[in-house]
């Protein structure tokens, strides 16, 4: 598995996967080609046994002079629970380390997305207790996780 910066010829295979995963929260085609040009870190990762086979993304835009947000980030479903998912948030994490201004990470998960949370909390974020109502197109609320650099 190798874990590479985006390229714009691989937009079409996003979009499949982005819709596979999200379904009605799904990014749009626009905002993802609009990401791909503008973004702090965009990475996937590919099975470079299996022509490159797409296996999973990660999209962050820095919101804040010291923060990256991570506003997508998702593992092909036959891939999940494999151990994948924290093998491009570590390695995308340690790519965060070398921005020297960036102190903060966070993110939004849904309140429902327990495999995620856990996920986040082993690698040390932190759950704000309150909830963001509404804040997805299916209605749903979430949680803001945040994770401080100096605690890696
Ligand atoms: C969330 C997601 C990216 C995690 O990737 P993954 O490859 O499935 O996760 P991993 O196999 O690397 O698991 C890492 C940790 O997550 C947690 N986890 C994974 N699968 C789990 C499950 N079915 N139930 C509970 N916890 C689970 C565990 O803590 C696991 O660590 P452990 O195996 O040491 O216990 C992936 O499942 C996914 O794409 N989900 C749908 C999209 C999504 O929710 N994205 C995040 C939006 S904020």
């Amino acid at each position: 598995m190798k874990v590479k910066n985006i390229n714009s010829r691989d937009l079409k295979q996003i979009m499949i996967l982005e819709k596979e995963v999200f379904k009605e929260n799904a990014f749009s085609k626009q905002l993802m080609e609009e990401l791909m040009h503008h973004n702090t870190l965009f990475l996937k990762l590919v099975n470079d046994k299996n022509k490159n086979e797409l296996m999973g993304f990660i999209i962050l835009i820095k919101d804040r002079i010291d923060r990256v947000n991570i506003i997508n980030f998702l593992i092909n479903t036959r891939f999940q629970n494999k151990g994948y998912g924290a093998l491009l948030l570590k390695n995308t994490l340690q790519k965060i380390t070398q921005l020297k201004e960036i102190k903060k990470v966070v993110l939004n998960v849904q309140v429902s997305n327990s495999q995620a949370i856990k996920l986040y909390e082993k690698f040390n974020f932190r759950k704000n207790p309150e909830k963001i109502e509404n804040y997805y197109q299916s209605g749903e609320s979430a949680y803001l996780m945040e994770l401080d650099i100096d605690s890696l």
